[in-house]
């Protein structure tokens, strides 16, 4: 049976029935989507930072652990299986101390250079543009270049744009050639700066608009306007950033990061331990990790007064926990455990970036392996999935799907006086015409009791669904006892009419659902 009920009606009735009973309703309208989730939501961030690129992604070619080509064979299976879309590289704030020729050429001939920002150890540049851009072949994704501004120039980005793309006989498209490499990679995202308001540069947005007008209208040229370009944006909550780079953009941008970090701690120097931490601090991070909401909604509303089409697009591109490192290791390497509440952040921020898939065009996760709130961690051969690894796996159903509109009323979470609320969704439709759910338990005691409505569709069947819980609120796969957090199925569900399906989600999961 195929009802259509317009929105607002639908929404009022789902206020009334499920004030009236007390139960958690969710309606999905079937019948209008506003947007496509982009891919590139899904995408990841890989720095030259700690154990993130050596030890990581590469352990070269004469290294015991099974490689391909230098790079670790487990890594490259687990990326393509989780469906990493796009990857950012060099950095951070080592983009900006980077330069690019150093790390091209024989590898025992690469120059040498100081990583300033992290650890204070020696770059030897075995892992430049052709490893980076190698690898994204391999994992059949695509690679978002972070050009240096902070200390690099318009010559030292425009040279590196003719090396990665030109397939003209030109200087450096010839340099490249002399480096093994015929055809250009054809590199279609470039971030001009990053953090220029910070590790970038110390930049006001005055004056960083200026310098990216100036980048952006070169990098137009040499890249012969086929490179989408990623201004820098705003630090958390700084909306003036967002609004002076806005009004006085070059045409060529097509894209305003934005980063922010969950801090589950108090502030900067109180981050919190990655595990072993006490209960408030899983409420609290999940209620920072939340603000996300806030802060997409608001940086949206700026970009709506001088974009009204949504052409440009809001790239989240550092996102993330980030906790203090585990005990005993290098402080500036940022080396940390993920737990199943580093798990329920990813889903709460991924179903958000869904449903503001009319504006947020990408997203990366900081960082891809070994940093912050990584998808996976290596020690030696082992390597180990996390949490967080795992909600991307079953959220990849959603990469490039029909976002379809939903409104959840439910229950609350509560915790010494605070409320967050308790569940989280998201809702597509894939080009099959499978409906895919993701929902979360955010409440880490209690499995609650949802009914969704689908509206304009009815429910054929399940599919399939599965569930990602933990035995506590804060477990985590250790090198050790690697699958204590590890997707399981899930059948705690009872379809009860025509476009009907009740759910029981266990305390502190993520869930996902095939539907047709
Ligand atoms: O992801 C770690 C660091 O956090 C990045 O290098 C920088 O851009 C941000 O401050």
């Amino acid at each position: 049976m195929i009802k259509r009920i317009p929105s607002l009606v639908f929404i009022f009735f789902l206020v009334v029935v499920a004030n009236a009973q007390e139960t958690n309703k969710m309606i999905v309208d079937a019948t209008s989507s506003t947007a496509v989730i982009n891919k590139n939501i899904y995408g990841h961030f890989a720095e030259h930072l700690g154990r993130c690129i050596y030890d990581g992604i590469w352990v070269g070619k004469d290294s015991k652990i099974p490689n391909i080509n230098g790079y670790r064979t487990d890594i490259i299976n687990a990326l393509k299986e989780m469906k990493i879309p796009v990857l950012r590289w060099p950095g951070g704030c080592f983009a900006d101390t980077y330069h690019w020729k150093d790390g091209i050429g024989p590898i025992n001939e690469r120059a040498k250079m100081m990583n300033y920002h992290w650890g204070g150890v020696v770059e030897n540049n075995t892992f430049g543009t052709h490893e980076f851009l190698n690898l994204c072949e391999m994992l059949g994704c695509e690679p978002y270049i972070s050009a240096n501004v902070g200390s690099g120039s318009v010559v030292e980005m425009t040279q590196w744009i003719e090396y990665m793309n030109s397939d003209k006989d030109v200087p450096m498209a010839n340099l490249r050639r002399q480096n093994g490499r015929e055809k250009p990679w054809n590199v279609k995202f470039l971030g001009v700066g990053n953090e220029s308001w910070g590790c970038g540069g110390n930049m006001t947005p005055d004056y960083y608009v200026n310098l990216l007008r100036n980048y952006s209208e070169m990098a137009g040229i040499y890249g012969q306007w086929k490179l989408q370009q990623i201004g820098c944006g705003a630090n958390g909550a700084d909306y003036n950033w967002t609004e002076v780079v806005m009004k006085q953009r070059p045409g060529a941008m097509s894209g305003l990061s934005l980063h922010y970090y969950t801090i589950a701690g108090p502030d900067w120097g109180n981050k919190t331990a990655a595990t072993g931490f006490e209960k408030k601090f899983y409420f609290s991070g999940l209620e920072k990790a939340l603000k996300i909401n806030e802060l997409i909604e608001k940086h949206s509303a700026i970009m709506d007064k001088y974009d009204p089409k949504k052409q440009i697009g809001l790239m989240v591109d550092e996102w993330g926990i980030w906790t203090d490192v585990e005990p005993g290791t290098e402080p500036g390497f940022l080396f940390q455990q993920n737990s199943i509440r580093d798990a329920l952040i990813a889903s709460l921020t991924l179903n958000s970036f869904n449903n503001h898939a009319d504006r947020v065009k990408m997203a990366n996760i900081a960082q891809t392996i070994n940093v912050l709130q990584s998808v996976i961690l290596t020690e030696g051969s082992k390597m180990v999935l996390t949490p967080t690894y795992y909600v991307f796996k079953m959220y990849a159903v959603h990469q490039d799907a029909k976002l379809l509109p939903s409104q959840l009323i439910g229950e609350s979470y509560e915790m010494d006086g605070k409320k967050i609320p308790a569940l989280s969704s998201s809702v597509s439709e894939d080009k099959n015409g499978n409906v895919h759910l993701t929902i979360s338990n955010l409440n880490p005691d209690k499995d609650i009791s949802l009914s969704v409505e689908l509206v304009g569709k009815s429910f054929g069947k399940v599919n399939s669904a599965s569930v990602l819980t933990a035995p506590d609120y804060n477990s985590y796969n250790s090198f050790e006892k690697p699958a204590t957090v590890k997707p399981t199925d899930f059948r705690n569900y009872k379809i009860t009419g025509p476009s009907t399906l009740n759910l029981t989600i266990p305390s502190k999961s993520v869930l996902v659902l095939e539907i047709m």
